[in-house]
C-alpha cells in the first residue's frame, strides 16, 4: 500500500504523542488548562477539524455503532463544538454535553439549537466540579489523556461510577496504544466489564474504541 507524505507526518506526528503522553502524564494538567483550551477555540474555529476530516467522521461512526441500542440519555464529557452531539442526537438521543470551553460551548449552541430539550450543555471542568443526574450511557472521546495521570482518572471512575444507572455503559475512545492504558485503568476497580474493544489501525493515528459496562 502507498504511504502519502501527509499519511507518514500524521503517524509521525501520532507516535510522538503517544510517547509523550507517557513521559509528560504529570505534567499534561499543567499545559492543558481551560485556558488553554478556550484560547484554542478563539483562535480557529473547530481547531481539530472534525467537520471535514474523513478520519474523525469515520472514528464517529465507529463511535456510534458501539452505543447499545437501549441507551437513551448520554453524558458527553468534552463536546466541543457539538459535532458529534448532533449525530447523537440525529440518532434520537438525550445528550448532556459538557466542555470547560464556553467558546466551543456556544458554537455548540448555535449547531444544536433546532434539538430544543433533547440537549443540555454546560459549562464544567470534569476534572474539578459534579453536576446532578444519572445517565445511560457517557461518554469520554478524545478527551481523558489531557487531564493527567492515575491520581486524577481514578477519582473520575467513581465520577463516572456515581452518574450511571445500574447496568449503564461508559464508552471511550482515545488514541492508540496509550488509550488503552487509561481504558484499562478504568477496569481496575472491578466495578466496570468490557462488553466490546476495537482498535483501528489507520493511516493516520491507530485509535481504541472499548466499551464498559456498569456492575450490578
Ligand atoms: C480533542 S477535543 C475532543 C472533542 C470531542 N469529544 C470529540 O471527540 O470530537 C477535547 C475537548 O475536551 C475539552 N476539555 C478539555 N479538558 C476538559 C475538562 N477538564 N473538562 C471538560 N472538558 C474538557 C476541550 O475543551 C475540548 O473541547
Amino acid at each position: 500500500m502507498k504511504i502519502s507524505s501527509r499519511d507518514l507526518f500524521l503517524r509521525t506526528k501520532s507516535k510522538a504523542e503517544n510517547w509523550g503522553w507517557r513521559v509528560f502524564t504529570n505534567f499534561l494538567p499543567l499545559y492543558f488548562t481551560d485556558k488553554h483550551f478556550e484560547n484554542l477555540y478563539r483562535q480557529k474555529r473547530d481547531p481539530w477539524n472534525y467537520e471535514q476530516s474523513d478520519f474523525e467522521r469515520e472514528k464517529y461512526l465507529k463511535t456510534l455503532e458501539a452505543i447499545p441500542e437501549e441507551v437513551e440519555t448520554i453524558w458527553e464529557i468534552g463536546c466541543a463544538e457539538g459535532v458529534f452531539t448532533e449525530l447523537l442526537l440525529e440518532q434520537g438521543k438525550r445528550v448532556w454535553g459538557v466542555d470547560v470551553s464556553p467558546t466551543a460551548l456556544s458554537r455548540a449552541q448555535e449547531r444544536l439549537k433546532n434539538f430544543g430539550d433533547r440537549v443540555h450543555l454546560q459549562k464544567l471542568d470534569i476534572a474539578r466540579e459534579d453536576l446532578e443526574g444519572t445517565f445511560d450511557l457517557i461518554l469520554a472521546s478524545e478527551i481523558l489523556y489531557y487531564l493527567g495521570g492515575k491520581e486524577v482518572l481514578q477519582p473520575l471512575e467513581e465520577k463516572f461510577y456515581r452518574h450511571l444507572r445500574p447496568s449503564g455503559y461508559l464508552l471511550l475512545c482515545h488514541f492508540y496504544p496509550s488509550g488503552k492504558i487509561i481504558h484499562d485503568l478504568y477496569q481496575e476497580n472491578h466495578r466496570f466489564y468490557k462488553v466490546a474493544e476495537e482498535i483501528t489501525y489507520h493511516p493516520h493515528r491507530d485509535y481504541i474504541i472499548t466499551l464498559l459496562k456498569k456492575k450490578g
